[in-house]
């Protein structure tokens, strides 16, 4: 640890750099802090008056319900699972549980169950997961998400993996 070069630290003390980096200093502990302590105040009430305005913490949209995994029957998620390796859909995106190199052309589709809108258009229903992944050009025409040819079955099975990330 390095010794300190402040006037008034403790010795031994952390350069204020280092001490941030270690999440210290705690009040109290060196004179800077109480001197600190009005300017954390005052970011932490800037945010939360972001976070107000933002509307952050809200429940989703009426029109998008949390899409559930089971509503598509006869679809099977363990070879949907296989599918997606077999397209390569990670060139693209870092999807949980298909092991690729952490593309980031796409989003990552992690908790995809949960999310409200696919593309940031169309609400997030099962039926509409299937639609999105057979022709993602023909729901939103800038998308840079192109058709990889899947099949009605094969975009279920996919549908049907993606939907156990919650
Ligand atoms: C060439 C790159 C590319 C490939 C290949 C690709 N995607 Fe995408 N995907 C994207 C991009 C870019 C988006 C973001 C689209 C947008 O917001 O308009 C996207 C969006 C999505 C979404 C919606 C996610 C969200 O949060 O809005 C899903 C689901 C998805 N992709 C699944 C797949 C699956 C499954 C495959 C393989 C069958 C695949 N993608 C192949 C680029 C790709």
């Amino acid at each position: 640890m390095p010794r300190s070069t402040l006037a008034g630290m403790p010795p031994g003390w952390p350069d204020p750099p280092v001490a941030r980096a270690l999440g210290r200093p705690r009040a109290g502990r060196w004179p800077g802090a109480a001197a600190r302590r009005p300017a954390g105040l005052g970011a932490a009430l800037a945010w939360s008056a972001l976070l107000a305005l933002a509307g952050c913490g809200d429940a989703p949209p009426p029109l998008a319900p949390p899409a559930q995994a089971g509503a598509l029957p006869g679809a099977d998620s363990v070879r949907g699972r296989q599918r997606i390796a077999e397209y390569g859909c990670v060139s693209c995106h870092q999807i949980p549980g298909i092991r690729g190199a952490g593309a980031r052309v796409g989003p990552p589709l992690r908790h995809l169950a949960s999310r409200a809108y696919l593309g940031g258009v169309l609400a997030n229903t099962p039926a509409n997961l299937v639609r999105w992944l057979r022709d993602p050009p023909a729901i939103a025409p800038h998308t840079a998400m192109p058709d990889v040819g899947l099949s009605e079955a094969d975009a279920r099975d996919i549908a049907a993996y993606l939907l156990t990330l919650r």
